[in-house]
C-alpha cells in the first residue's frame, strides 16, 4: 500500500486524490489518508503530491513509520474525497515546515 505523510498536515493540495483509480483516499480536516485495503499500487498519485508526502509503505522515512498505522487507521473514519479540491488557505506556506505533526486533526 502507499502511505500519506507528515507532509501533507495543513496543506492538502490533493492533486493526488484526481489521480487514484479506485477512490481510496479519504479526508480529514487538514490530512489526507489512504486506505490500505483498497489502495492497488499503482504508484500514479506519488508523483502528483506537490510537498512529496506520498511514499510506498516500505520506503516510508525512518521517523515517519507511525503514519502506516495512522493512514489504516484514519482511513477507517473519514470519509472518502474523489475530486481534487482548492489547497487548505496556508498551504503555501505551511509546505516548507518538517516537523508539523503537532497540527494534525483528526
Ligand atoms: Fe490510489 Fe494508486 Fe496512490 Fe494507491 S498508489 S493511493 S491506488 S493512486
Ligand atoms: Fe496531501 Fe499531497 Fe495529496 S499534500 S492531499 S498528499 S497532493
Amino acid at each position: 500500500t502507499y502511505v500519506v505523510t507528515e507532509s501533507c498536515i495543513k496543506c492538502k493540495y490533493t492533486d493526488c486524490v484526481d489521480v487514484c483509480p479506485v477512490d481510496c483516499f479519504r479526508e480529514g480536516p487538514n490530512f489526507l489518508a489512504i486506505d490500505p485495503d483498497e489502495c492497488i499500487d499503482c504508484t500514479l498519485c506519488v508523483a502528483e503530491c506537490p510537498v512529496e508526502a506520498i511514499y510506498a509503505e516500505d520506503d516510508v522515512p525512518e521517523d515517519q513509520r507511525q503514519f502506516i498505522a495512522l493512514n489504516a487507521e484514519l482511513s477507517k473514519v473519514w470519509d472518502p474525497i474523489i475530486e481534487k479540491q482548492d489547497p487548505l488557505p496556508d498551504a503555501d506556506e505551511w509546505a516548507s515546515v518538517t516537523d508539523k505533526f503537532d497540527q494534525l486533526e483528526r
